[in-house]
C-alpha cells in the first residue's frame, strides 16, 4: 500500500508477471524486473509480452503502481522480493536452477535486510542451500521463504486472485508473516509450513495431478477394447466425492511448461535421495505413449500415412495460452512428418507460416486453410472455435473427411451428422453412450 515499501518481482514471465499485476491490483506498489530487454521495452508500453486473458487490461488498470526494469539496482528499495523466473528440466531430468541462481547472486551482492520469496518451482532442498549460498557470501541480512505458485496458464489472474489455498513455507515465522500479509485482500486458507513442505507440496501436487490424468488415459485405453464411454465413466467416478469431477478428461496426454518437468523432477529428486517412485515412472511412460496412439488411430483409418495430409488443429499445449512449451502437437507432428506425411496446422495463436518447433510442417491462417483437401484432421487442442466450426462445410473440403478428436472436444452425434468419420479418445466401439 502507499507509503509501504514496493514488492520486487524478478522474471516477468506467466507466473512473474502475472504476480507483478496481480499484486498490484491488490493495492502494492510493485518493482517488476527481467533482464530480457525486449519484454520490458513491451511492458513499459502497456504491451504484454505473453498471452493470457485479462493480463493486458489489468496491467493497464494498475499502470500506475508498476515500474518495469532491466536492472537489479531498480529493486533496491524492496523489502520482500518474488523470484519467478524459470527453471526448466536439465538433460538429466533435475530441475535447472541456473537462473535461480544468478538471481539469488544479484540479490546477495546488494546484501541488506529483505526477505527473498521463491515462487518458481524448485527441488525440495533448495530452500536450504540458497540460505547457505546466502550465508556464504556474506549475505546473512537476507531471509527465505518458500512460496509456490499454482496458476494455470489461460486463466492465471483468476487463480492468483481466488486461489485454492495459498502456500508459505519459511524458516522464520515472521518472514512467514510478512509474506502472507503482501495477499491480505484474497479470501483463501493460508497454509504456513516449513519451506522444504511447502517445496513439496507443490511437486506432489502437479505429480498428482499428472497421475490423474496418465490414470483416466489408460482407462481409455481400456474403453476402446470393452466397448464402454470413458466420459461416462468418467463423470460416473466423479460424482464420488473422494474422487472428485476434475482431471478425468481423457485425451491425448499432458504437456505444457510444468506438468512434463515438476512430475520428472520429482522423480529425479526421489531417485537422488535413493528412492525409486515406480509410480511416476508409469505416469510418464502412459504420457508418451498416449501422444502416439493418435497415430495408431490415423493409421487404423487410412492404413498408411506417408503421402497422406493431415491436419492438425491447435498447437498449444492447451486452449486460452500461446505457451507451446511440451505441447502434445510437437511429438505429434514430428511422428507424422517421420511417417511421411504432409502435415497442415492451424492455431489461433501462432500467426506464422512456419514455426521452429514444427520443422516441415506448414501453418495455416485459419482452420480451413488446414483441412482443406486433408486426409485427415486431428483435434490437438480444444479451443472454443473449433466447437462453433462448421464441420459440415470442413467435411466437404476434406479428401477423406476424419476427425480424430484428440480431447474428446466434438460432440461425437454433431461430427457424424457433419458428414465427419469420428474417432475420439475412449469411446468403446464408437458407439458413444452420450449420442
Ligand atoms: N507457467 C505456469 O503455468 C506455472 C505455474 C506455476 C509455477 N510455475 C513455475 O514458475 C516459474 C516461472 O515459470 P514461467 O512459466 O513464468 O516461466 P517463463 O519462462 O515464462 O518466465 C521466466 C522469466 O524469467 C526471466 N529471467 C530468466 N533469468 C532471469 C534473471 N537472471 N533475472 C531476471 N529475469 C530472468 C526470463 O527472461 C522470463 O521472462 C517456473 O519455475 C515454473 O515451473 C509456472
Amino acid at each position: 500500500m502507499h507509503g509501504e515499501a514496493p514488492v520486487g518481482v524478478v522474471g516477468t514471465g506467466y507466473v512473474g508477471l502475472v504476480s507483478a499485476v496481480c499484486f498490484a491490483h491488490l493495492g502494492h506498489h510493485v518493482v517488476s524486473m527481467d533482464v530480457d530487454a525486449a519484454k520490458i521495452a513491451a511492458l513499459r508500453e502497456g504491451r504484454a509480452p505473453i498471452y493470457e486473458p485479462g493480463l493486458e487490461k489489468l496491467l493497464e488498470d494498475n499502470a500506475a503502481r508498476i515500474t518495469f526494469t532491466t536492472s537489479h539496482d531498480d529493486l533496491a528499495s524492496c523489502r520482500i522480493l518474488f523470484v519467478a523466473v524459470d527453471t526448466p528440466p536439465s538433460p538429466s531430468g533435475d530441475a535447472d536452477l541456473t537462473s535461480v541462481r544468478r538471481v539469488v547472486a544479484e540479490i546477495a551482492a546488494r546484501g541488506g535486510d529483505r526477505i527473498v520469496v521463491m515462487k518458481s518451482t524448485v527441488p525440495v532442498g533448495t530452500g536450504r542451500s540458497v540460505v547457505a549460498d546466502l550465508r556464504a557470501q556474506g549475505a546473512g541480512g537476507v531471509r527465505y521463504v518458500s512460496n509456490p505458485e499454482f496458476l494455470r496458464e489461460g486463466a492465471a489472474i483468476q487463480d492468483f486472485l481466488e486461489p485454492d489455498r495459498i502456500v508459505v513455507g519459511a524458516f522464520d515465522e515472521a518472514d512467514g508473516e510478512a509474506v502472507a500479509d503482501l495477499y491480505r485482500g484474497i479470501d483463501a486458507e493460508v497454509i504456513h509450513t516449513s519451506v522444504p513442505t511447502a517445496e513439496m507440496i507443490k511437486y506432489a501436487s502437479n505429480a498428482f495431478l499428472a497421475t490423474k490424468i496418465s490414470f483416466i488415459n489408460e482407462i481409455a485405453n481400456v474403453c476402446e477394447q470393452v466397448g464402454a464411454d470413458v466420459r461416462v465413466v468418467a463423470e460416473g467416478m466423479g460424482l464420488d466425492h473422494r474422487i472428485g469431477p476434475h482431471f478425468l478428461h481423457a485425451g491425448i496426454g499432458y504437456g505444457g511448461s510444468c506438468f512434463p518437468k515438476d512430475v520428472q523432477a520429482l522423480k529425479q529428486l526421489a531417485g537422488n535421495s535413493g528412492y525409486h517412485f515406480q509410480l511416476l515412472n508409469a505416469v510418464i511412460e502412459v504420457n508418451a505413449l498416449q501422444k502416439r496412439r493418435v497415430v495408431g488411430k490415423l493409421k487404423q483409418h487410412l492404413r498408411r500415412l506417408r503421402g497422406a495430409r493431415i491436419a492438425l488443429l491447435g498447437l498449444t499445449f492447451k486452449p486460452n495460452t500461446d505457451d507451446l512449451r511440451e505441447a502434445a502437437s510437437i511429438v505429434l507432428a514430428a511422428r507424422l512428418r517421420d511417417e511421411g506425411a504432409e502435415v497442415r496446422a492451424y492455431d489461433p495463436m501462432i500467426e506464422s507460416s512456419e514455426h521452429p518447433l514444427f520443422p516441415g510442417v506448414t501453418i495455416c491462417p485459419d482452420a480451413a486453410a488446414a483441412l482443406d483437401g486433408a486426409d485427415a484432421a486431428v483435434l490437438v487442442t480444444e479451443w472454443s472455435e473449433f466447437g462453433r466450426l462448421d464441420w459440415a462445410a470442413a467435411a466437404a473440403t476434406m479428401r477423406r473427411p476424419l476427425l480424430v478428436d484428440g480431447r474428446n472436444f466434438i460432440d461425437p452425434a454433431v461430427a457424424r451428422a457433419a458428414g465427419l468419420e469420428y474417432e475420439g479418445i475412449g469411446l468403446g466401439d464408437g458407439l458413444s453412450d452420450l449420442d
